[in-house]
């Protein structure tokens, strides 16, 4: 199975980054997961959707030819950073990548409610009419890492023991939500 990762977090320490590099090491014989980089996007312009810039085109073929994608985002300011609202602009117009592609949504903040507003952000913007993916359903799913500073460690894995265990229901639950049909 292979599935990309997209992290909202530009900075080069980003916990959700980490937090997808630990999914990719962690469950490496569930699943290959790589992490894109929306770092060279530029901001989404519908004078050139139809052909857009390279590094856009680049990114849409690795999301369409992904079995599915996992999205760490962090919160800024109670909702998701606008790097990755660009990044799924982009993926919502031309051949509609995202359309029922499984997603898994997750995040990792340095505040004690660790992203959920963000996450309930994330899942709106994912069941617009040009996004349309196929969500994990959050009910049971809401992986959220809180005071992100404190869980990893200093080679920048995810180490609280009690977080992982969650990690590993939800992504379970993830591989085979992605098989299902
Ligand atoms: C512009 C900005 C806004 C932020 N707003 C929030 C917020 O609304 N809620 C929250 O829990 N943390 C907020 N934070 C703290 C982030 O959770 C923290 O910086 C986190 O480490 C960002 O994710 P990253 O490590 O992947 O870069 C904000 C940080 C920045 C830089």
């Amino acid at each position: 199975m292979k599935l990309v990762g997209i992290s909202g977090s530009l900075r080069k320490e980003s916990y959700n980054t980490k937090l997808l590099k630990t999914i990719g090491e962690r469950y490496a014989e569930s699943f290959d997961l790589e992490i894109l980089s929306i770092r060279e996007l530029p901001f989404y312009d519908q004078d050139e959707e139809a052909d857009p810039p390279d590094a856009v085109k680049t990114f849409k073929e690795k999301v369409k030819k992904a079995d599915g994608v996992i999205i760490a985002t962090p919160e800024y300011n109670w909702s998701i950073p606008g790097a990755l609202k660009n990044a799924l602009d982009w993926l919502s117009r031309g051949d509609k990548e995202m359309k029922d592609k499984p997603v898994m949504v997750v995040g990792a903040s340095t505040g004690i409610l660790g992203t959920v507003r963000a996450q309930i952000d994330q899942r709106k913007i994912l069941g617009s009419s040009g996004l349309s993916a196929r969500v994990l359903p959050p009910s049971t799913n809401e992986f959220l890492v809180t005071n992100a500073h404190e869980k990893f460690d200093e080679s920048g894995r995810l180490t609280d023991e009690a977080t992982l265990q969650f990690l590993d229901a939800v992504v379970n639950r993830f591989v085979e939500f992605v098989k299902k049909p």
